[in-house]
Formats: C-alpha cells, sequence, structure tokens
C-alpha cells in the first residue's frame, strides 16, 4: 500500500487506516464480536494498513484491549492512535482535561494496549473547565516521558457556533492556542463525499503547518458504501437511529449520491465499489490525508485498504463535484 507521512516528525503511515470504533462502540453493536474484530485487524494490517485508531472511551475500554490484543502479536506492523479526554457515564459523556487526568488515562491505555509507547495521543475533546494549555502541556510531558511520540487533536465533535459560520473555527483557534505549547501533529475530523465542510479551512490550515489530517467517518458512518437500505433501520443505540440523515426519508433523498459513486466505480471495473470510491476521493484532497474507515467485518477492511490503490480521474472528480448536496444535517 500506498505511504503518506503525517506531521513535522514525519510519522510514516499506510494510506488508508482502520477506525477501530464500530468494532466496540456506536453502530450494531449486537454484531460486536471480539474474536471476529481481532480477524479484522490482522486483515486490514496484512493488507498494508498500518494506522489503527481507537480511544479509551470506545467500549468504554474494550476496543483498546482488543486492539491490545493484536499490538501484542505484530507491534511493529501498526500504527497506534488513541485518544483521551472524554470519560462515559451512565446517561453522558463527559469531558475531563485536568493534567493528573490525562496522566492516569495514558497510562492506562499503555496497559490496555499492551505497548510501551503509543504513536499518536490525541485530545478526543477539549474540557470546558480547564484551558486546553494545560491540558496540551499534560500531554507534551507525556512525549518527553516517552510514552507518547506525537499528540493530534480531534475535532469530529465540532459544531458551528452559529448557522453559516465555518464548522471548524473553534477549531482552528484551539489549534493555534496549542501549538504554542507543543507541535500538533495531527487533526482528526469528519472529511466525506457527503461532509466536506473540512475542505474550507481546517484542511488548508494543516497542509499549510505540515499536520496530517485523519479523516474520520469517510464513508459516511457507513451510508457512502451503497449497502444500507432507506428504511432498513437501526439498532435502538446505533447514533444513527437518532441521525437526521440517516431517517427512512432522508436516506431515499441521498440515493443520488450512492447512485453517483456506483457510476464512477463501474468506469473502474465491476470488482470496484462505491466504498472505494468515497475513500479514493478522500485520498485525494491532500497528501497529508489518511482516511480511517470504520469496519468490524473484515471483508470490508481489506476492501476499504485496495481503495489506495484506485486512481480517480478528472471525469470522476468533475461528476463527484457536481452530485446533489446531502439532505438532512445536524444544524
Ligand atoms: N463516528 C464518530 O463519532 C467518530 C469520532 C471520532 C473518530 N472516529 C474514528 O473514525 C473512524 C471512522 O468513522 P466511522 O466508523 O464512524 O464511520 P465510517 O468509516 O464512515 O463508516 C463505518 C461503517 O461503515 C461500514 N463499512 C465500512 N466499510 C464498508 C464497506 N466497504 N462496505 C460496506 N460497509 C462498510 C462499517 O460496517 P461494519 O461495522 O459492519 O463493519 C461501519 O458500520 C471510526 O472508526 C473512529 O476510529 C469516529
Amino acid at each position: 500500500m500506498e505511504r503518506r507521512t503525517i506531521g513535522a516528525t514525519a510519522l510514516d503511515v499506510g494510506a488508508i487506516g482502520l477506525g477501530c470504533m464500530p468494532m466496540s462502540w456506536a453502530y450494531s453493536r449486537s454484531e460486536q464480536r471480539g474474536d471476529r474484530s481481532l480477524r479484522t485487524v490482522h486483515a486490514a494490517l496484512d493488507a498494508g494498513v498500518s494506522l489503527l485508531d481507537t480511544a479509551d472511551m470506545y467500549g468504554p475500554f474494550t476496543n483498546e484491549l482488543l486492539v491490545g490484543r493484536a499490538l501484542k502479536e505484530r507491534r511493529s506492523d501498526a500504527f497506534v492512535s488513541t485518544k483521551c479526554g472524554l470519560l462515559v457515564g451512565d446517561q453522558h459523556v463527559v469531558a475531563n482535561g485536568r493534567p493528573g487526568y490525562v496522566r492516569r488515562a495514558c497510562d492506562a491505555s499503555l496497559r490496555r494496549l499492551q505497548t510501551d509507547v503509543i504513536d499518536l495521543y490525541q485530545l478526543h475533546r477539549a474540557d470546558p473547565e480547564v484551558p486546553v494549555e494545560e491540558t496540551w502541556g499534560a500531554m507534551a510531558e507525556l512525549v518527553s516521558a516517552g510514552k507518547v511520540r506525537a499528540l493530534g487533536l480531534c475535532a469530529v465533535g465540532a459544531r458551528a457556533a452559529r448557522r453559516g459560520a465555518d464548522l471548524h473555527e473553534g477549531t482552528i483557534r484551539q489549534l493555534e492556542r496549542i501549538q504554542q505549547v507543543f507541535p500538533v501533529t495531527a487533526v482528526e475530523a469528519e472529511l466525506s463525499v457527503w461532509s466536506q465542510e473540512a475542505l474550507a479551512r481546517l484542511l488548508p490550515w494543516c497542509a499549510a503547518r505540515g499536520v496530517g489530517f485523519l479523516a474520520a467517518m469517510p464513508l459516511g458512518n457507513g451510508y457512502l458504501t451503497g449497502t444500507l437500505t432507506p428504511g432498513g433501520g437501526f439498532e435502538r443505540d446505533d447514533p444513527r437511529a437518532r441521525h437526521p440523515r440517516f431517517t427512512a426519508e432522508m436516506m431515499a433523498a441521498n440515493q443520488p449520491i450512492v447512485a453517483g459513486l456506483r457510476r464512477v466505480a463501474a468506469r473502474h471495473g465491476a470488482e470496484v465499489t462505491p466504498a472505494q470510491v468515497a475513500l479514493a476521493w478522500v485520498l485525494g484532497r491532500g497528501r497529508h490525508v489518511v482516511p480511517v474507515p470504520g469496519a468490524k467485518q473484515e471483508r470490508w477492511a481489506v476492501e476499504n485498504a485496495r481503495a489506495a490503490a484506485l486512481r480517480l480521474t478528472a471525469e470522476d472528480l468533475t461528476e463527484i463535484a457536481a452530485l446533489p448536496a446531502p439532505r438532512g444535517s445536524w444544524d
């Protein structure tokens, strides 16, 4: 698989990563099975994937334990990205950015991951009660202590402060503050054919500073793969059951986007899928971009890894640019 470098310290990873979250969190929980997921991680590594994206809150904790089982056997094949700063309670997820907590969280992640160093340690969410510089300073000390190789900021939950404002205005302000304390190696934020907000300012901000960009939800939470049926329903605790783009009506209304990806895929051969086109489009947004498609199924992880070899033509890109804007949003 093509390799990409992220960050000023030039960390080297396979161009496509593996989002491990669906193995223990969020989607179709009744289908989450540890041994099957472990096989998926191995299949992805065999296919050239190196970046495994997890977080202490996925599960909580069980996703890191699962990744740790794979790392124990083949640490040198993997680049592990995990996150701290969000605590899962009975009813809510709350941020905790206190330095003492960050130090304890890192030690606990190292134990669960069965490794002595985390390649990329991300702040999952800034704590509104703690100046972000304080949290970031504590994370920087983990680099000095040799427990972490590089730091990242996760901006997946960004919401525009007001309608029409740049979604990532607040993220960029935060990035500029923490850059004063210690270099940011990567930013993780949503980027896909149907969620292109990061292209406006966040992606160029990263490119201009040699900061890597991990594209979360590059498959539109599964929608862009064309394998979800409008009205098919979701399990009660699956976030898509409450997501405005996943009502039966909006899933039907957004089918022209999937149809467009299918047309592009067909031009590249019968075995090429809409998911691979969606990933190739994300990869094409910049040399500093690494998509991290989530998958618990081995066949998806392998299919997604193969997207690194797919080159979209000018005709493909024109067709994707002309696709209708998605219907249904959080605003
Ligand atoms: N969602 C968030 O809030 C969030 C936040 C921060 C970071 N991230 C990171 O970003 C990663 C990716 O985001 P995501 O997992 O939320 O969304 P995603 O990658 O857009 O979509 C994942 C979903 O698509 C399905 N899928 C994957 N490849 C497929 C293929 N080739 N054909 C058909 N279906 C396929 C998966 O099914 P199966 O599960 O059945 O395999 C999974 O349900 C996460 O895993 C996580 O590491 C996500």
